[in-house]
């Protein structure tokens, strides 16, 4: 095992340095990837920006209905065709997304209970099933610095990436954020580059200050949760923010559907993202699409 005493803390991550392997494909470490993998990559990350717009709506799997997702058909379905990818359980998706949709889908793979919420994830979906689904990615929560957790959940993202590679279906490695769990660049660099290291395609994780040490570091794209609902025009400004620091799109999901107009806040969420434009025009735009 190596000397964790003399744990240094990383110095130089080559910031303003482009990724020097990404010149033969545009989604970030995956240019020595399988044709199934790279296809699947593509459906989410958009060849001409590099960049994706996940619309996160698996929040029920723990908290039930919450606030934007009492009615999926009715809050979350408009929201589709806006949307890169799709971000749900298996249960919303056979039960409620329409099966012609053509949107990517990644499943939330993994379990978590109400009770110690998502940190209990000891769960992994049969990946026969996620292949029925025809899905584009997978996601499994890794809970780093959780004591009671860690462990078992870094088990279940080995599991989940032996099993997906078996069909070329990338995973996304996501991190949770616990009470005891600092929101720092330093924790959120060291779970994303566990996810990393340990074989997910893609990161999720949150927007921090030094943000672009934690992208810079993360050998694989990282998408940022939005978290809590903020007023729109923070939102917006979270989202350029983490892409002009490396974020490789979003994967939100209160921010967009517990808006006071979610079809506007995606399509303004998809302009800064895609377009790069800044967060004044993203809220110009989100006011006149709520009109
Ligand atoms: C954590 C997740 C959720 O989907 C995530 O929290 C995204 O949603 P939000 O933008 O509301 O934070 O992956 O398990």
């Amino acid at each position: 095992m190596a000397d964790l005493d003399d744990l240094r803390e990383g110095v130089n991550f080559g910031l303003g340095v482009a990724d020097t392997q990404r010149r033969s494909f545009h989604v970030k470490g995956a240019g020595n990837l399988a044709w199934g993998m790279k296809d699947r990559l593509s459906r989410i990350f958009n060849p001409k920006t590099g960049k994706a717009v996940m619309l996160a709506f698996d929040h029920g799997f723990i908290m039930g209905p919450t606030s934007g997702l009492e009615r999926i058909d009715l809050n979350i379905v408009p929201l589709i065709e806006y949307a890169d990818c799709l971000m749900c359980t298996r249960g919303i998706l056979r039960s409620t997304i329409p099966a012609d949709t053509t949107k990517p889908i990644c499943l939330r793979s993994d379990a978590g209970t109400s009770v110690l919420t998502e940190l209990n994830d000891n769960v992994l979906i049969d990946i026969e099933d996620a292949i029925r689904l025809n899905v584009s990615a997978m996601a499994v929560m890794l809970a780093i610095g959780e004591e009671a957790h860690e462990a078992q959940t870094v088990a279940n993202l080995y599991r989940a990436v032996d099993l997906a590679s078996r069909y070329d279906i990338p995973v996304m490695g996501v991190t949770a954020v616990g009470k005891q769990m600092a929101r720092d660049a330093r924790y959120f660099g060291l779970a994303s580059r566990i996810c990393a290291e340990n074989g997910a395609n893609i990161v999720k994780t949150y927007y921090c200050e030094g943000f672009e040490k934690v992208a810079a570091a993360c050998p694989v794209p990282v998408v940022i949760a939005g978290g809590k609902k903020l007023p729109e025009k923070e939102a917006l400004e979270l989202c350029y923010k983490a892409v002009n620091d490396g974020a490789a799109g979003v994967d939100m999901g209160r921010n967009v559907f517990q808006s006071s107009s979610p079809v506007a806040m995606i399509q303004a969420v998809h302009a800064v993202v895609h377009q790069g434009i800044t967060p004044e025009q993203g809220y110009e735009l989100f006011l006149d699409l709520s009109k």
